[in-house]
Formats: structure tokens, sequence, C-alpha cells
């Protein structure tokens, strides 16, 4: 079954507890951390996570977009967050980090900017959870979703599929009703969207037909055989 995560960059932030609650029924709550340094836009911090974690019973999965994400990441599962994402840009010990998240109680995520490519770290999808493909450049929501980023969901499903790991694979980034079909088809079961989600009228409704749309994709899909 797709798993749909609700980004709330698209919510309203002075009511980020009715929001959840707006998506309830969702996989988990999508929360953005920028610092104005690794994108140009700056967003919330471990305060507010905190806060969160405590007003919703959806868990928080951190897509952290900062610098130094070795040295803030792990206070973000301290906050609560029951999968914390760093990207690979920014980390300077990939691998220790991860085992930290993990250590700590939480998934642990490795993010890709759309220029990044897969291969280099195929050694280190065990030591992930989730690996998350950006299919837009990372720091503001609600742009065009960079259909050149399929081959790279291609291929790191079949990354995935040759070691056979329990690896989820998210995709962020212009996720709508118009675009989760080829993501699904192409590998991605983890999809975030913010402004497909809370851009609709009826947010938990917009969930339900995007994990409809790529639960149905994603069934005849050569790598979910099995599945
Ligand atoms: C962008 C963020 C996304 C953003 C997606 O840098 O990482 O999570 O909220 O927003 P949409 O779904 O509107 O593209
Ligand atoms: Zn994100």
């Amino acid at each position: 079954m797709a798993q749909i995560n609700p980004s709330i960059l698209s919510a309203d932030f002075a009511r980020l507890a009715d929001e959840a609650e707006a998506v309830r029924g969702s996989d988990w709550l999508h929360v953005d951390v920028m610092d104005n340094h690794f994108v140009p836009n700056l967003t919330l911090g471990v305060p507010i996570v905190e806060s969160l974690a405590r007003a919703t019973d959806t868990p928080l999965d951190c897509h952290l977009m900062i610098e130094d994400p070795d040295r803030w990441a792990p206070q973000f599962v301290e906050a609560g967050a029951g999968s914390v994402t760093f990207h690979v840009e920014a980390a300077a010990a990939p691998v220790r980090l991860a085992r930290e998240i993990r250590a700590k109680g939480a998934r642990a995520s490795m993010a890709l900017k759309p220029g990044t490519p897969i291969e280099p770290y195929e050694d280190l999808l065990p030591e992930l959870d989730m690996l998350l493909i950006m299919t837009v450049e990372p720091g503001f929501g609600g742009q065009a979703f960079l259909d050149i980023m399929l081959p790279k969901i291609r291929r790191t499903r079949e990354l995935i599929a040759k070691h056979d790991l329990e690896l989820w694979l998210q995709v962020d980034g212009g996720v709508s009703a118009g675009t989760i079909e080829r993501c699904a088809e192409a590998g991605a079961d983890v999809f975030v969207a913010g402004s497909a989600v809370y851009g609709a009228e009826d947010p938990a409704e917009a969930v339900r037909k995007l994990r409809e749309l790529a639960t149905k994709a994603s069934a005849d899909a050569w790598w979910a055989c099995g599945h």
C-alpha cells in the first residue's frame, strides 16, 4: 500500500495542530526544516517539532534541508520525530549519522537533490530505512514536478531489488494526482504532497485519492511483484 505524507509546508503554520487533524489517516506528517543556508528559505526547528509531536498521533517525517545535519539531526529524534531525513550533500559522515539516528530510535533516511546521482551511494543503502529522491529543487512548495527524475527513481528501485532491501523510496516535490502514478510506476512507495493536499478543498479526501492512484499504479509495476 502506498504511503502518503502531507507536507505541512503548505499548511497554516499558526494552526499546525488543526492542520495535522485535517489530514487524519495519513501515514506520516512531512515536516520541512529549512535553515536559509542549505536552501534559500527558513521554516521551523526543534521546538516546533517537539510541540507538534505532542499535538498529533500521526508520526512525524522530518526532512532536514539544513547545513551540518551531523550536528542537528539527533535533536530532531529527541524532539519526537519518527523518521529523520538528512541531505547527503550536507552530511559530513552519512553512515555515522544514519547509525546515530537509528540508535536513538528513529528511522534513518537520506535525501538526494535533483543533481545528485544515486550510484555512488549503492553500498550505503543497507544503512538506511528510506531514501528520498527530490523531484524539485528543495526550498519551496508548489513547484513543477521534474519528469527527468523518473529514471533515477527507476534505477534506485532496481538497486533496492538487487540487494533485496527493505528500503522505502520516497519522492518529494510536485507530487499530485497528475504525477503520482508515474512516480509509483517508476518505483516510489512513499509520496510527499504539500500543495496537492493542503490546496485541496478537502485535504483528507485528497490524501485518500492520491493513495488510491499510487496503490493502483504500483500494483501492476514490475518492481511491486511479490509486494
Ligand atoms: C520542498 C519540500 C517539499 C514541499 C513539497 O523543498 O521539501 O516537501 O513541501 O511541496 P509540493 O508538494 O507543493 O511540491
Ligand atoms: Zn520535503
